[in-house]
């Protein structure tokens, strides 16, 4: 990898960037992926309850740019906090308390929270007014923003060698909707085909709320990227008939021996790659390792509500009452992972801890 190459460059990246200030830096601007495929419709935040609902309802997901948007969130909400130290102190802790109850397996959203605030606090001990106090935050922002875009594309090199020809299945939407751009998993896929890997993506739809189909199938038509979709149950016969060589995914949370928490049905092709001695990897920014948990049991797992699975385009396909498990990530122990790609290097999962 050269360090010059203008496709590492991430002020050069010219394609979509799902997560952003407005023009004046006074809102957020989040591509609302509730919409998509049907519709390309941009929100324009700067309400504490709107963001925090935006980043619930999945309006933007994926773990980094959850990050992303709390991040930027926190920088649009201060312009509402009071002046004095104290009182914008207090205001940030509660607006920051309020977007940490989001959403619990993504760690980005914690590691961008605790950016923003120890940020705030150095400028505090450095003295300035409530402006520098904003300024210091949206310039924290930026750089996250930027950070994460920096680390994707760096993670899309280290990653593209892994990728052979063939098929490569993935799993939810690990590509610029789910990050500040390029994506992890499928920045990986985007990169081995930018340098003419002739691959053949396999998208599954990632029930219940097919983040596969709406959001990873619409990048890659839109790019040109050859792909099929298939419903999730329909892996496991692919690989038997020899159609899958690979399989990459994302990350909400990396445990230090590195077990894996990502979107629910990731554990399934992991053990189905096993089975089919199938190469498994997994792509993440750093940011998405959390040392501080030494094996996957310890990561929170969001249950979210019954109707998303009840429920399929609109329509309810089950019992109003039946009662429903929806745990929306699950742990892939890291025995099933072949490597851990990331911008700092690509590591056996055993690794991780002595970076
Ligand atoms: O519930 P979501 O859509 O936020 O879940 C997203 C995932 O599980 C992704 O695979 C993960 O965040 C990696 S995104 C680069």
């Amino acid at each position: 990898m050269n360090a010059s190459d203008p496709s590492l460059d991430p002020s050069a990246y010219q394609g979509l960037r799902p997560v952003q200030f407005s023009a004046d830096a006074r809102k957020l601007r989040l591509l609302d992926q509730r919409a998509l495929p049907g519709e390309t419709r941009w929100l324009e935040l700067d309400r504490l309850e709107d963001i925090a609902e935006a980043i619930e309802t999945l309006a933007v997901r994926g773990a980094p740019a959850i990050g992303c948007a709390a991040a930027l969130g926190l920088a649009v909400l201060a312009e509402g906090f009071a002046d004095a130290r104290d009182a914008f102190a207090a205001d940030f802790e509660a607006a920051a308390a309020r977007l940490a109850a989001t959403r619990p397996t993504a760690v980005n959203l914690f590691v961008a929270i605790t950016e923003q605030r120890d940020a705030l606090a150095a400028a505090q001990v450095r003295g300035g007014d409530a402006s520098s106090w904003r300024a210091t935050l949206r310039t924290r922002a930026q750089a996250h923003v930027d950070v994460d875009l920096g680390a994707c594309l760096r993670m899309g090199a280290k990653g593209a060698g892994l990728l052979p020809a063939g098929g490569v299945l993935t799993h939810c939407n690990t590509g610029a909707l789910a990050t500040s751009g390029h994506g992890t998993a499928l920045g990986v896929i985007r990169s081995a085909w930018a340098r003419g890997t002739a691959l053949h993506v396999f998208v599954d739809e990632t029930r219940p709320l097919l983040q596969g189909s709406r959001l990873t199938a619409w990048e890659l038509v839109e790019e040109g990227v050859p792909c099929s979709l298939i419903c999730d149950d329909m892996a496991g016969a692919l690989m038997a008939r020899g159609e899958i060589q690979a399989a990459i995914v994302g990350a909400d949370r990396i445990a230090a021996n590195g077990d894996t928490a990502n979107k629910i049905g990731t554990y399934t092709v992991a053990v189905l790659c096993k089975h089919h001695g199938i190469p498994f990897y997994v792509a993440a920014p750093w940011t998405t390792v959390d040392l501080s948990l030494s094996s996957g049991a310890q990561i929170p797992i969001e249950e979210r509500g019954a109707d998303e699975v009840r429920m399929h385009g609109g329509a309810l396909r089950a019992p109003a009452t039946v009662p429903v498990r929806n745990p929306a990530f699950d742990v892939t122990p890291a025995g099933l992972i072949t490597k851990i790609i990331t911008e700092r290097g690509v590591f056996a999962p055993g690794e991780l801890g002595e970076v």
